[in-house]
């Protein structure tokens, strides 16, 4: 199912990227930090979110697993390849072509699935899409997050450093796990800076 929202003038540049074969982010098959988080998450039919899901490799893992999984994206090339892999899969997931910065989903989420989406996001966006990304979960839910390590100035995509994401994602509204170094080698030949939050009950 595709549901059209918004678009900004981004959308037409990441189009343009998947149109030109431009997609050196994109690993061909599901990461293996799913596979790493599998044992730990709630079990399906946990409904989990993938913003931001490009061709969707988790997308289809996760359907595969039985959970109840919507996707985010707004350029409309990867959505229709995710949706063209779905069917061809006989697998479900809501697939909605929409902007985060504009989108509200109408019920809460488990898990989200948050893999190389902040980095691709203007800076100056981040503290907005934090928030969002924590109004959209359930008390306690999870965020897995696979966070870009360029160490370097400018982007797209945009180099997370641990700092910057203690600023957006504090203590007050997430508990964060003792291991903060875990990183996962990325089809960029940067890494993936890898952390699961967890909401805070009480937060607000
Ligand atoms: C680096 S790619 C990562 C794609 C996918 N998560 C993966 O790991 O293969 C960033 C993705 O974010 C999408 N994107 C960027 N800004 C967005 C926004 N504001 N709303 C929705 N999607 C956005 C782009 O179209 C692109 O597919």
């Amino acid at each position: 199912m595709t549901i059209t929202f918004t678009a900004s003038n981004q959308q037409d540049v990441w189009e343009n990227r998947y149109q030109g074969g431009k997609t050196g982010w994109d690993r061909g098959q599901s990461s293996p930090a799913l596979g790493h988080w599998f044992p730990s998450m709630c079990p399906p039919p946990a409904r989990v979110l993938v913003p931001a899901c490009g061709y969707g490799h988790e997308v289809l893992t996760l359907s595969e697993q039985g959970y109840s999984v919507t996707a985010i994206e707004f350029a409309p090339s990867a959505v229709a390849t995710l949706n063209a892999k779905l069917r061809e899969k006989e697998l479900r997931a809501d697939v909605i072509q929409a902007d985060l910065l504009t989108w509200e989903p109408t019920g809460e989420f488990d898990i989200i699935y948050e893999q190389t989406a902040l980095c691709a996001l203007e800076p100056a966006l981040w503290h907005n899409y934090a928030d969002r990304l924590h109004r959209w979960l359930a008390a306690e839910g999870i965020l897995l997050g696979l966070f870009l390590q360029t160490d370097r100035d400018g982007g797209p995509p945009w180099h997370c450093a641990i700092e910057t994401l203690k600023e957006i994602f504090p203590t007050t509204r997430w508990h964060w796990p003792q291991q903060q170094d875990r990183k996962i080698a990325h089809p960029s030949g940067f890494s993936e800076l890898a952390l699961a939050l967890k909401r805070q009950n009480s937060a607000k």
